[in-house]
């Protein structure tokens, strides 16, 4: 099971994360990756001042915008999955 975390702090809040946790959660529904992929908030990364905080394994990206999502997801998230990802 690979985890996502999504900063829900309230910086990250105000910088789009209920946006960036729909686009996830549709893309994981679409995909078909409910059993493989596990979406959870958590509060505040400590990194408060750059974009939203996401964290995929235990890798942290600072830096995620709600227009980035799904390529976010495809790169980071997808691509973790490897072939088996349908
Ligand atoms: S509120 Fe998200 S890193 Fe602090």
């Amino acid at each position: 099971m690979l985890t996502i975390v999504i900063c829900v702090g309230s910086s990250c809040y105000v910088r789009g994360s209920d946006k960036l946790a729909e686009t996830f959660e549709r893309l994981i529904q679409q995909e078909g990756l409910g059993d493989r992929v596990e979406l959870t908030g958590a509060f505040c990364m400590e990194h408060c001042s750059m974009g939203v905080s996401v964290r995929v394994a235990d890798q942290v990206y600072p830096e995620v915008y709600p227009d980035d999502a799904e390529s976010f997801f495809r790169n980071e998230v997808v691509s973790r999955l490897g072939q088996g990802a349908k």
